[in-house]
């Protein structure tokens, strides 16, 4: 019998791991998964990784482009997302971002987010908001307060790296990415994000800790670099994303009833 691809691997511990809505994993269960996705090439998902030049990836591309216009195409490399799976509990996808590309600063609410840089570097920034929350009304008209939220990692990412895990209010829940040279992610959101329950995709912009003045300063040993107050914004509009097609190997979805197991 042939060897179940590393793909299906990840599904079925992933099926095993996020339970329907209720329960969640422990930490444990979710390393698990972890230490799996640090086992997966960018060949077993498709992709190749002796090649990074920047037209890399025009070849995955499907016909279900965003509407985006052809003006800002002229301008920017599109980041591509290429769908493995989705179900309510949690999502596989890849993430194909040309250098110079950003994904901006953006929210995970109520999400556990594992991401495995396949190849190529990124840069990476990363929040957790500060509990209980701690707001402050904009001195600009029409702006939303800001919100302040603690510098969880600002760093380059260079494959081959260990899997990042987001929680829901740890490991930098709030992050933006940037392409230092062509680079791809592989990414289990769990659950995804779905406006009907709430878990909706917001884009913030960070300002430093000293834009905003306040009354009662940050305790002494702490570091203001370490602050920022976040906006949430709408969404960039020279964000240029689109879906592309997938080639790697398929899942085969599995459902399980009591004394059987029947693969379809
Ligand atoms: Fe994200």
């Amino acid at each position: 019998m042939a060897k179940a691809s590393s793909v299906q691997a990840l599904y079925e511990l992933c099926k095993k791991t996020f339970a329907p809505a209720g329960v969640s994993p422990s930490t444990h269960a979710i390393r698990k998964v972890s230490s799996l996705m640090d086992t997966i090439s960018s060949a077993e998902v498709g992709l190749k990784d002796d090649d990074l030049e920047d037209d890399r990836g025009h070849g995955f591309f499907g016909s279900n482009l965003l509407k985006n216009s052809a003006r800002t195409a002229r301008w920017a490399q599109p980041i591509t997302y290429l769908h493995i799976y989705e179900c309510d509990s949690f999502s596989i996808g890849i993430f194909c971002l040309p250098t110079s590309s950003s994904i901006p600063l953006h929210d995970h609410p109520g999400m556990t987010v594992l991401s495995k840089i396949l190849y190529g570097s990124m840069h990476v920034k990363s929040y957790d908001w500060i509990e209980p929350a701690y707001l402050m009304r904009s001195a600009e008209p029409d702006h939303f307060p800001v919100r302040l939220a603690k510098l969880h990692m600002d760093t380059v990412l260079t494959a081959p790296c260990p899997t990042t895990i987001l929680y829901p209010s740890s490991g930098g829940n709030l992050h933006c990415f940037t392409a230092v040279t062509p680079c791809a992610v592989l990414d289990v959101l769990a659950p995804p994000y779905s406006e009907e329950d709430g878990r909706c995709c917001t884009y913030y912009h960070d300002y430093p800790y000293s834009s905003f003045s306040t009354e009662n300063r940050l305790e002494v040993n702490e570091q203001e670099d370490d602050y920022a107050w976040l906006e949430a914004i709408r969404a960039p509009p020279d964000l240029y994303m689109r879906s592309g097609r997938y080639s790697g190997p398929t899942v085969q979805e599995e459902f399980c009833f009591p004394g059987s197991c029947t693969i379809i």
